[in-house]
């Protein structure tokens, strides 16, 4: 199922995977999922906390207490509204983490201990409400499970709403829906970090149990499914990956609060979809684990002010997208090593357009090493696979792309005219035969990750960045000389200088 779906929603010049191919305006999902009929917690704001210089994030950082106010920040600076744009008569919110088209399919919910007193002395589920910067209370219950974590711990689980992404992308949508729980998960941990807490995603927990956990069993409460993504801990300590939930489970309510909105009128049904959430929902098997990577960077400004200026850029200025190599290199440090302490399994292949010092040309950095063999032996024979001064990044080819680039990412110019681009080439069928079907959901993930850390670490230079969903799968392939599906592009991302629209008007997120 995973190989078929994969295959059936690749884009090819003359033939784009399925979708309505225009946009139903009458189905439009609403993008903020609420409960009605439940309490709400308001948060307080945290436009006005200090947050540790972005340059820093990576050092040992003295961890908030947990209480109302960190976990505010926490989801402010992670799922929040950063700001809503205007343009005419139009207004739209933009959010820290990245999404798709801005069609938010990932939502975000809470299992706290007691620590505010209108938890009663009780542990809460609580659905976070980005619109109004609130939490809803879906179950209120007693639990033991905290003993088994150190002190201030709690659970924060994701999970997705793929017909908000299937009404304007059809049968892909399931692969953009991937994508941004990833660069959700990330924008999670850098907002973590601020605070001086740790995540760790469990990967040992069944999608089954996840749902039960979040309430997502409930299918009479939903009018447009929302299917499991993952579930951390988030505590002032590393916690085992393997930590199993089963105590927590036990304890939950069988009955939860509030019923779902409806997001659309109708929907527009790609049997696909379901098919292929049913066939990555399998048991998830825990990858090897590795070092957390150390990422050198330059003085930059205080982190909040990063993650609520991250924005994606519609045009690049071509002429002044030039970076420096010292700029490039720390770039590539940010992602080249494992971001969660877990084997890396996405390469990047860079497209470099204007880095100075660097020729234009087709360079590949190799993520993990144990896949550098295969992908010589896979890849173009004519590659050079020439060293360069930055660890694992190769020389593969000079030659201007930057054509190759845009035309690639179907025709969109921010592909070419920024400082360099990028296709994130994943270890593919080995990793699916190992792991199962579940892994096909990861290395999205993986990707998302990376494109979540590369809008902030070209955010906090002055520069500017744009996810890529949309990109001839094939021709990418056949670009790199592959022949077969051992290895396959998942994500494109572009890094420049962005023309910023002064017509669009900007206003606070929440007044
Ligand atoms: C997975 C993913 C794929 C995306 N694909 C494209 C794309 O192909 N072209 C594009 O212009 N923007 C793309 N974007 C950028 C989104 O349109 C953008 O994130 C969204 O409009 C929200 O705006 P913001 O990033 O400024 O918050 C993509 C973003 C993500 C996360």
């Amino acid at each position: 199922m995973v190989y078929n779906y994969h295959e059936t929603t690749k884009h090819a010049q003359h033939k784009y995977a399925r979708s309505l191919g225009y946009m139903d305006w009458s189905t439009q999902p609403d993008p903020f999922r609420v409960y009605n009929g439940v309490k709400e917690i308001k948060l307080p704001l945290a436009m006005q906390n200090s947050t540790p210089p972005y340059h820093l994030l990576d050092a040992q950082l003295p961890s908030a207490p947990l209480v109302k106010e960190s976990i505010s920040q926490l989801l402010q600076f992670s799922m929040g509204i950063a700001a809503y744009k205007e343009s005419g008569d139009s207004s739209w919110a933009v959010r820290c983490n990245a999404s798709s088209g801005n069609l938010h399919p990932t939502e975000s919910y809470l299992v706290l201990p007691p620590i505010s007193k209108e938890q009663n002395n009780k542990s809460n589920l609580f659905h976070y409400r980005p619109k109004d910067h609130s939490l809803e209370e879906l179950a209120s219950f007693e639990t033991s499970f905290w003993d088994e974590l150190p002190d201030n711990s709690f659970i924060l689980g994701l999970s997705s709403i793929s017909w908000r992404e299937a009404w304007k992308y059809g049968e892909r949508a399931f692969r953009y829906t991937q994508l941004d729980a990833g660069h959700a998960w990330q924008a999670i941990v850098v907002s973590a970090k601020m605070l001086g807490w740790k995540v760790t995603r469990l990967d040992s927990v069944s999608d089954e149990d996840i749902s039960l956990l979040l309430g997502l069993t409930h299918k009479s409460k939903f009018f447009e499914d929302e299917t499991p993504d993952m579930l951390f801990v988030i505590s002032p300590q590393d916690v085992k990956s393997e930590l199993n939930i089963d105590e927590m489970i036990k304890d939950i309510p069988t009955e939860f609060e509030g019923i779902a909105n409806r997001l659309s009128s109708s929907m527009q049904k790609w049997d696909i979809i379901p098919a292929i959430e049913e066939a990555t929902s399998q048991e998830q098997i825990p990858q090897a684990k590795t070092q957390k990577n150390e990422i050198i960077r330059t003085p930059s400004k205080e982190s909040k002010d990063v993650v609520l200026n991250r924005r994606s850029i519609h045009v690049m200025q071509k002429d002044i997208s030039t970076i420096t190599k010292e700029q490039f290199h720390n770039i590539l440090s940010s992602v080249a090593g494992s971001l969660d302490a877990k084997e890396n399994s996405a390469h990047l292949s860079i497209f470099v357009h204007q880095v100075e010092d660097y020729q234009s040309g087709l360079y590949i950095l190799v993520r993990n090493a144990r896949d550098i063999d295969e992908l010589k032996r896979e890849m173009d024979s004519t590659f050079s696979w020439t060293d360069t001064e930055f660890e694992q990044l190769f020389l593969l080819q000079t030659k201007d792309l930057s054509t190759n680039s845009k035309v690639i990412s179907c025709s969109q110019d921010i592909a070419s005219d920024g400082a360099f681009s990028l296709g994130m080439l994943c270890n593919f069928t080995s990793q699916i035969e190992k792991y199962g079907a579940h892994r096909y959901k990861e290395l999205y993930w993986e990707c998302g990750v990376i494109g979540q850390q590369l809008y902030l670490e070209a955010t906090s230079m002055g520069l500017s960045g744009t996810g890529i969903g949309c990109f001839l799968d094939d021709d990418m392939h056949t670009l790199l000389g592959l022949t077969n599906n051992k290895y396959q592009i998942l994500y494109h991302f572009t890094l420049g200088r962005g023309y910023v629209d002064s017509r669009i008007m900007t206003r606070p997120a929440y007044e």
